[in-house]
């Protein structure tokens, strides 16, 4: 059975960071190289900066199958923007495709009918195709590139992509 909790314990952060170093290994080196992943895991994807992040406003979930976790999200409301931001959705390789990416996208789009906030967006990697064509499956659209310099050298180089969230919901 799937099941969606919201990370707060340390225990949980951990659970995150051990999710983010596999699936970040596998997935991103051959896109973005070994050396960025490292130096992306160790700032963005620590227990430390998790901590932090959580302390700003962030908002991490695990999605577990039979008991094991098998993918994490990231959500930051952008209170300017009336938008909230996917900081992260990521399954293991080994679970894609049975609905614990669409179940987490579907918890973001309820965040933000809770919110009365008009619309997700995220930037994904100009060469991930895969996720690219998945957001595009759930209803986001491409506004563009977007460069980030993270520091020590590195960029991040993107698409920033957006999907409106109906209000229909909150009628019923
Ligand atoms: C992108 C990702 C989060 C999607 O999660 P997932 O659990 O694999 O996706 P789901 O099974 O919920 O997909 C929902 C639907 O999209 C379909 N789908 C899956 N991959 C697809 C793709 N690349 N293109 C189009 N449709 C796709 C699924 O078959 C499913 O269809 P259905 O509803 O008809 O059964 C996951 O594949 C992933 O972690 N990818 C690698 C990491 C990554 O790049 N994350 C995003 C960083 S920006």
């Amino acid at each position: 059975m799937m099941d969606i909790s919201r990370v707060c314990s340390e225990e949980q952060i951990s659970d995150v960071v051990k999710l983010a170093r596999e699936i970040w290994a596998d997935y991103y080196v051959p896109i973005i190289g070994r050396e960025q992943v490292d130096y992306m895991l160790d700032k963005f994807q620590s227990e430390e900066a998790i901590a932090a992040q959580l302390e700003d406003g962030y908002e991490y979930y695990t999605v577990s199958h039979g008991g094991r976790s098998v993918g994490y999200l990231a959500i930051v409301p952008d209170a300017d923007a009336n938008m909230l931001m996917i900081s992260k959705i990521y399954v293991l390789r080994s679970v894609r495709g049975h609905g614990f990416g669409r179940a987490m996208l579907e918890l973001a789009e309820d965040v933000c009918r809770e919110h009365r906030i008009n619309a997700l967006y995220l930037t994904v990697n100009k060469n991930n195709s895969h996720s690219i064509a998945w957001y595009t499956r759930m209803g986001f659209k491409n506004e563009g590139p977007i460069v980030q310099d993270i520091g020590a050298g590195f960029v991040m180089d993107d698409y920033r992509m957006v999907k409106t969230v109906g209000s229909n919901l909150l009628q019923v």
